[in-house]
């Protein structure tokens, strides 16, 4: 097939790009490189079909939508920091951006878009674990902006008949996620400091826990989406459906890497959601979806490739 992956040199976009060159079809990216990098598909370098724009162009993607049979729709501004500083701009790109591929892709008649909305959508937890019909309340206008992407997705499946499959992933972790970007995941941060033998920082008393899914189980999840019959409009959670609290975590990461940084509190940062994790039966039911990656597998695969970079 001929794919599209917006946000393909971003963390979660380059894995799924590089799978998909695996599996043999031709993908093309788009991407702005406002936070990924060329070198994340440099493995797949003579075969993805680059497109250097912006998902704000909507002639652009016209152009690109045009030449495809589906959408994997990444890009994103992805930091809840930076859009509480500047809605705007979240709001231009998550909201105005997502328009233009949804429109672009009903206009030529893509047989599947799959949308990256996230876990943020749900805001505080009513209950656990969160299933896709937990009420939505985010917190912040980044959540808001995903929320109103797939509200868009929703009228565009129903009046446009477009084949539509929304993702909410929980906390992705793995290779070719930034630790030295300062929004990056827990997992990177921990590691990266584990490494560096410096404290690892926890805000409160890591008894939080967070919904941790390794990059390829996300991108099977992705690419079982595209092939898979699914109803016209599908909303399901990306996550593994374990819980595992940030103190957990730290420990973990200082028993698999042998480091001797010491574990310090922070006060606890306001607004944090405390407890969160996935109901993923949905996935495993539709899909036949079974994450592969335990914690403990995903860690040592990721630190592995930290030790090699
Ligand atoms: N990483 C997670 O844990 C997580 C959790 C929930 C949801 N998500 C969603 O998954 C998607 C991918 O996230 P990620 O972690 O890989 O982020 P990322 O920042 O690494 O990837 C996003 C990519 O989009 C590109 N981009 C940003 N704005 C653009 C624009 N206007 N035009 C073209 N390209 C643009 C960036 O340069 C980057 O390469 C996002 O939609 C994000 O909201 C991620």
């Amino acid at each position: 097939m001929n794919i599209l992956v917006t946000g393909g040199c971003g963390f979660i976009g380059s894995n799924l790009a590089n799978t998909l060159i695996k599996k043999g079809h031709t993908v093309h990216v788009i991407d702005n490189l406002s936070n990924g990098k060329l070198e994340n598909i440099k493995e797949s370098a003579d075969k993805i079909i680059f497109w250097k724009g912006d998902i704000t162009d909507k002639n652009y993607i016209n152009k690109i939508i045009s030449q495809v049979d589906a959408v994997y729709h990444l890009a994103a501004q992805i930091s809840v920091t930076a859009s509480i500083k500047d809605p705007l701009k979240d709001a231009a790109v998550n909201i105005g951006g997502t328009l233009n591929i949804l429109q672009a892709a009903a206009t030529y008649r893509v047989k599947k878009v799959i949308y990256y909305s996230s876990a943020a959508v749900y805001g505080e937890p009513a209950y656990l674990p969160i299933n896709e019909n937990h009420p939505k309340n985010p917190s912040s206008p980044y959540g808001l902006s995903k929320l109103t992407g797939e509200k868009y997705a929703e009228f565009y499946s129903k009046f446009y008949g477009l084949n539509i499959i929304v993702i909410r992933p929980f906390n992705v972790y793995g290779p070719k996620q930034d630790p030295r970007n300062p929004y990056t995941g827990v997992i990177s941060t921990f590691l990266n400091k584990a490494l560096q033998g410096e404290d690892i920082p926890i805000y409160g008393d890591g008894g939080q826990s967070r919904d941790f899914i390794y990059v390829e189980d996300l991108a099977e999840l992705s690419i079982k989406a595209l092939s898979k019959n699914t109803p016209q409009l599908t909303v399901l959670n990306g996550a593994c459906g374990e819980k595992t609290t940030i103190k957990n975590l730290a420990e973990k990461i200082k028993e698999l890497t042998g480091s001797s940084s010491k574990i310090i509190f922070l006060p606890r940062r306001e607004g944090e959601i405390y407890e969160s994790y996935a109901d993923i039966s949905a996935a495993k039911q539709l899909l036949d979806f079974k994450p592969v990656y335990k914690l403990e597998d995903g860690l040592k695969k990721l630190i592995t490739y930290f030790k090699s970079g």
